[in-house]
């Protein structure tokens, strides 16, 4: 790979660890929903983003909008986006990395004329961390922040509205925050997550599918009591439960292919060794490729867990914060990305994406195409989390053919004033 490649890479990597750095937490990388580091994010991106010739906005949610004019203000529109808050403990590269990217790809098209504008966003919120709701950014977008959504509140009381004006934004400017109408595709650089790309020896993958997934709470309602006096036989040990359950979770996903079921956070009470715990709160994210396949598993461990409560005298109760069915990438986008790769001279398999994104929710409203990055060891949701500079190089190259394919695809929508 020639040294100027390089170059284009590691500035990318680099500003993505920049960005890194802004932390709600000194030491690690977690970025909730408009933290107070949002802001040097914002002012990060924006300073690259004006040099680069973009008009640059935060909308009501806290979206982050740069744009690329085209020839005219109603020419139409190219959106290219990702989030930019993390999970607690994160990496550097989950959503920032199609952020930043989408900014190297407008300075690698300077002074190319386009038929149409190209508007890169940094959504705010994806994970769905400090609200128990995913993709507060992008369903912003497409004006599906609902008034049940704004009035959810955080572990502080704090409710979104409430996190919206304290960063300085007002819910009532939500209507501006909505696609406009010349908005006629989204595409999405994303590192995959998961070890595919690299098992293939793959820079690049394109997605063909985001799978569909449960999110949900199961609430194992028991009776606190003296560890020390109160008999097993006269127990409703809401751990013991939940423990049960738990474990039957992991034997349900390992005997359906495709599927994957995680507990991942588990809260207990009153969270003492010498009590009995009286309530646990588990979470549960299933997700598999097939919407029936998911919806099956997710009746099957809400039987589990009424039978296993049921033998201890304790209580269950299930919230669902999320219900996403699979989403199928759009095809003709898809067929020209893989065209972008084939240019660029770079193999790229096609693949099921196992992790939501943004664009599950944009394509709602919108065209969609996923571009991932190989990820080194197949991790993510992790601080060792990585991209490969020759990776960010052949996305970058491929991208930039995209565009070239699009402006020149006769299905384009086209702005021809010069
Ligand atoms: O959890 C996910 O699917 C993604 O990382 N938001
Ligand atoms: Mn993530
Ligand atoms: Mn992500």
């Amino acid at each position: 790979m020639t040294s100027t490649n390089t170059i284009r890479a590691d500035r990318i990597i680099d500003r993505c660890r920049q960005i890194a750095a802004c932390t709600d937490i000194p030491g690690e990388t977690t970025r909730a929903f408009l933290s107070p580091p949002m802001h040097r994010v914002h002012a990060l991106l924006r300073g690259w983003m004006e040099a680069a010739g973009m008009t640059v906005r935060i909308d009501a949610a806290g979206n982050l909008r740069g744009v690329r004019p085209g020839p005219t203000p109603q020419s139409p529109r190219l959106l290219i986006g990702s989030h930019l808050d993390t999970v607690p403990n994160a990496g550097a590269f989950d959503g920032v990395l199609g952020v930043v990217l989408g900014v190297a790809i407008i300075e690698e098209l300077r002074g190319q004329h386009l038929p149409f504008a190209v508007e890169v966003i940094g959504f705010s919120e994806e994970e769905g961390v400090r609200f128990s709701k995913p993709f507060l950014g992008s369903l912003a977008l497409i004006g599906k922040l609902d008034a049940e959504t704004m009035a959810r509140a955080d572990r502080n009381g704090v409710s979104v509205a409430e996190a919206i004006r304290i960063f300085g934004l007002n819910p009532a400017d939500l209507p501006a925050a909505a696609l406009s109408n010349e908005a006629f595709a989204y595409i999405e650089f994303h590192i995959e997550q998961g070890p595919l790309l690299e098992s293939e020896d793959a820079s690049i993958g394109i997605v063909d599918t985001i799978a569909g997934q449960t999110r949900m709470s199961f609430i194992f309602e028991g009776h606190a009591n003296h560890a020390g006096t109160t008999p097993m036989h006269l127990r409703h040990d809401a751990m013991a439960a939940a423990a049960v359950w738990i474990a039957a979770v992991e034997d349900y996903a390992n005997t359906h292919t495709g599927l994957v079921a995680t507990v991942g956070k588990v809260e207990t009470s009153p969270g003492a060794g010498n009590v009995i715990a009286g309530r646990v709160t588990a979470s549960l994210d299933v997700r598999h490729a097939s919407d029936q396949a998911r919806h099956n598993a997710v009746a099957a461990l809400i039987r589990s867990a009424k039978e296993t409560a049921a033998k201890r005298g304790v209580q269950l109760v299930t919230h669902t914060q999320l219900e996403q069915s699979a989403v199928p990438m759009n095809a003709h986008l898809t067929r020209l990305l893989q065209a972008a790769a084939a240019k660029a001279k770079l193999p790229c398999p096609t693949m099921t994406s196992g992790a939501g994104h943004d664009a599950m929710i944009v394509a709602q409203r919108l065209p969609c195409a996923m571009l991932f990055l190989r990820s080194p060891g197949g991790l993510s949701h992790h601080p060792d989390e990585a991209v490969r500079p020759q990776d960010v190089e052949a996305a970058l190259s491929t991208a930039i053919e995209f565009l070239v394919l699009l402006r020149d695809d006769k299905t384009t929508p086209r702005d021809d004033h010069a």
